[in-house]
């Protein structure tokens, strides 16, 4: 051996990997996050609406769908690669929207695009980021970059937001439909979590218990953009705030329709559970559906996404529109599953909240990492060359 390398080898031994590149799975990520961030935040992010039934039901369906792996296929390097919503990305798993990544780390949204460019995979901006869009699509560096509508009851407010993706160079767009109201976050309410963050009783003895937690994060909201919507800054606020603005219960079909005619690229309605809806949403001129009950945040009892997955591929199957999937997606096992039930790809959110609350663009640079292990590692003991090549047959029932 030749005297460098060995001296790269003491070196590497001296020098053991960090607890990032040690994560072997998305819970190492979110056990990381939970360890770096105040409860009200790390819980702002974890948590889901009501008793959480939804949340849990969307991890259980995966749970409840055993693989029926092929053998002696001689598969050993399968092809990732695919188009979602027209953009081509290394693998079917698109880093899905969430508002207010600043809470979590002070680079906020710019280190996930950044993430998710370098992987060769999108990211979709929130009209509810913390940071300005342009500052995320300079980020992503010309890489994919998706961004997420919710049509605010002012058609001059969406008609804004449309025009900054334009801008911008987004290459999709997701209009939310599953927002007519907010849904009741109790851990929100029992950690006196408001937007913008204030102090509550429950911070305090939070940041009584864990002071070193608390200086960190203060030094997040002071370094970044914390609790802003950059992306609504220069817009001019609707009366009542824009959250209250978002959650809009007189969002139509029609409204729908309207969006479709002013954006001119890939257009996905996000929130859909029935295949009636998800006709409609293709009627009215979208080019994909995003299965999705938002995490279990909304409606408490509404069924796991992977169920619907079943319904809606089904409705959409002899349409060219592209069905994809979010909800409890924490695996390259997940996504086959959600790819063999009729899906062309997953959306992922909590993990990058966790991924970067964990380590910034590192933890999302590792986040990726492991999806894109962990998909090659399923693919071939599944024995699948390729997951446009994921069928039914995946699935052993
Ligand atoms: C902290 C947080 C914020 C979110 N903000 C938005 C949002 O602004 N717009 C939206 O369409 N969905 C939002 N969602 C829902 C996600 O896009 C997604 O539907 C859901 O979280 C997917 O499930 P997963 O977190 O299990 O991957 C948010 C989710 C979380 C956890």
């Amino acid at each position: 051996m030749e005297a460098r390398s060995l001296l790269e080898l003491v070196r590497a031994a001296a020098r053991p990997p960090d607890r990032v590149t040690r994560a072997a799975s998305v819970d190492d990520l979110r056990a990381l996050a939970r360890r770096r961030l105040p409860r009200m935040v790390f819980d702002f992010v974890d948590g889901a609406a009501e008793e959480e039934w939804t949340a849990a039901a969307n991890r259980t369906a995966f749970r409840e769908l055993p693989l029926a792996p092929r053998a002696l296929t001689g598969v050993s390097a399968p092809v990732t690669a695919t188009e979602l919503l027209g953009t081509p990305v290394s693998l079917p798993v698109v880093l899905g929207p969430a508002g207010l990544a600043g809470l979590v780390h002070a680079d906020a949204e710019p280190a996930v695009a950044a993430a998710a460019a370098r992987a060769g995979t999108a990211f979709t901006a929130a009209a509810l980021s913390s940071a300005p869009l342009r500052d995320i699509a300079a980020a992503a560096g010309g890489g994919p970059l998706w961004f997420q509508l919710y049509a605010t009851r002012d058609r001059r407010g969406c008609e804004g937001l449309i025009q900054q993706a334009v801008e911008a160079g987004c290459s999709a767009l997701v209009v939310t439909v599953d927002t007519p109201a907010a849904g009741l976050r109790e851990r929100d309410l029992r950690n006196g979590f408001t937007i913008p963050p204030s102090a509550t009783p429950a911070a305090a003895w939070d940041a009584a218990s864990h002071p070193l937690r608390w200086m960190r994060w203060v030094q997040t909201m002071l370094r970044g953009p914390g609790a802003a919507f950059g992306s609504l800054a220069h817009l001019p606020p609707p009366d009542g705030g824009w959250l209250g603005d978002v959650f809009n219960a007189r969002l139509s079909w029609e409204d729908l329709r309207w969006i479709r005619a002013q954006w001119p690229g890939p257009l996905a309605a996000k929130g859909i559970l029935r295949p009636d809806d998800a006709r409609r949403a293709v009627e009215c001129g979208c080019d994909g559906v995003i299965v999705s009950n938002h995490g279990g945040r909304q409606l408490d009892g509404a069924r796991a996404s992977l169920q619907a997955l079943v319904d809606v591929a089904t409705a959409l199957h002899d349409e060219r529109a592209q069905v994809l999937v979010d909800g409890g997606v924490r695996r390259g096992a997940d996504v086959v599953r959600a790819l063999a039930l009729g899906a062309d790809g997953c959306l992922v959110v909590r993990p990058w909240m966790w991924a970067l609350g964990a380590a910034g663009e590192r933890g999302v640079q590792r986040l990726l990492e492991i999806f894109h292990a962990d998909l090659v590692r399923t693919l071939v003991l599944a024995g699948i060359p390729s997951v446009d090549a994921v069928g039914p047959d995946a699935i052993g029932r």
